[in-house]
């Protein structure tokens, strides 16, 4: 893949244009399996992760293609209830468990990987399906699922995202009604269902924590660091309004437009305060990293409490090594930051990997970040998108 050699302290000057996000593609890659004719999706993004689902579908015996940004995906010869992940190892896998439950009556997937952010069982899944009259097993590495999903009243104990995409999916094509409590609102759970909404499902309460179905789809951090100013095309504001405000509170200067915001840092990074992570609409999980990286860069004290994943600090040694004091507790890491030096780095998770990104950016000196396959899972071309907007960075294959 390459690793990625940045060079800090380049402001950042520009315009950068947010693409369709992996995490709602990939649900709605799965439900791809539930419609009875051919989908086209636009403006999805060329990641790996992308790929791999596309291979799957491939594998089940849909025909699919990528081209330019659109998908299409024409599920007619589909043929097999078997997820082969074709040796890949992607949590997401997980949703073909609900979509091919809804269109066989019967699934079998290899037990999901993903990003390693400590245990991430998938008891919840099961619980739900199991409450909508299907089996599930574990068998060895295998997940197996018997039977249609019916219409119930599904309660989750928690408001996982992919749990909730997973019996969203097994009861559009649910005979009865649904009602789901307690679901998660992530932005990526309303897209998957106006993407089956499009196909014809009936899904009520679209945005809430109770939906009804009836049976028939980051560069912020980067220009905190680099310095400089930023214009987001594509920017969606309820969906940033934590990460902006806690960027306004070190100093970020924002403004939005109609679907844009525009950043520019301060000269002098300020404190980001307390930071606490926590369902939708709190401050989203998958952006944790790469503000710790911002605090990282502040000379004012931080706190980051990580509330929904039990392993996400894995960043913590490398920005120890370019010079960040940080002393971690459990789920709560506190952060005395400065003026950071570039090192060698190693990125072990998606947005880890982009965290150290964001740190190098702002760091005295070159960096040299290796395990760049985990940031192509999520990002389209990261060292090219930066570098158009200013940024020293490049890739090396040496
Ligand atoms: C999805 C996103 C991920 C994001 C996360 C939270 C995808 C591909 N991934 O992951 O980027 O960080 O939402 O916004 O969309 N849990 C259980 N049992 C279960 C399911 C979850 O205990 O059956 C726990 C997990 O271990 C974790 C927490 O619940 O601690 C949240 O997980 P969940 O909301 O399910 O996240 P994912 O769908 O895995």
């Amino acid at each position: 893949m390459g690793d990625y050699i940045v060079v800090g302290k380049r402001p950042l000057d520009g315009k950068l244009k947010v693409y369709g996000a992996k995490n709602a593609v990939l649900p709605i890659l799965a439900g791809c399996v539930l419609s009875s004719g051919g989908v086209l999706l636009d403006n999805c993004p060329r990641l790996s992760d992308v790929s791999y689902t596309l291979g799957i579908l491939e594998r089940l015996g849909c025909r699919t293609a990528f081209d330019g940004e659109k998908i299409f995906v024409n599920p007619a010869g589909i043929d097999s209830w078997t997820v082969d992940t074709g040796g890949g190892d992607m949590r997401s896998s997980v949703n073909f468990l609900g979509a091919l439950a809804g269109r066989f009556g019967a699934a079998a997937l290899p037990l999901p990987g993903g990003c390693k952010l400590g245990r991430r069982p998938i008891d919840i899944h099961i619980r739900a399906l199991k409450a909508m009259g299907v089996e599930v097993e574990i068998d060895g590495g295998t997940v197996l699922a018997y039977g249609h999903p019916r219409g119930a009243s599904v309660q989750l104990d928690f408001p996982s995202v992919g749990a909730t995409e997973n019996v969203i999916l097994a009861a559009v094509t649910a005979p009865g009604m649904t009602v789901l409590s307690n679901a998660a609102r992530e932005p990526e759970i309303g897209d998957l269902c106006r993407f089956l909404t499009a196909m014809g499902a009936k899904i009520h309460g679209v945005g809430s924590d109770m939906l009804r179905i009836e049976g028939v789809s980051r560069y912020m951090c980067a220009v905190m660091t680099a310095g400089g100013r930023l214009e987001i095309e594509n920017a969606v504001r309820p969906h940033l309004r934590e990460v902006a405000a806690v960027l306004t509170r070190c100093g970020g200067d924002i403004s939005w437009g109609r679907d844009s915001v525009s950043l520019r840092a301060p000269k002098i990074l300020g404190g980001c305060g307390t930071v606490r992570t926590g369902v939708y609409p709190g401050f989203p999980t998958d952006c944790q990293s790469q503000v710790m990286a911002v605090m990282a860069c502040s000379r004012e004290p931080g706190v980051m409490i990580e509330n929904i994943f039990e392993s996400r600090f894995k960043i913590v040694p490398e920005l120890r090594r370019m010079g960040a004091d940080i002393c971690c507790l459990g789920r709560e890491a506190r952060v005395r930051g400065g003026d950071l030096r570039g090192e060698r780095l190693q990125a072990r998770d998606l947005r880890g990997g982009a965290a150290l990104v964001v740190a190098a950016l702002g760091a005295k000196g070159e960096s040299r970040v290796s395990g760049t396959e985990y940031i192509a899972r999520g990002y389209r071309d990261l060292a090219g998108e930066l570098a158009s907007v200013g940024a020293d960075i490049r890739v090396s294959r040496d």
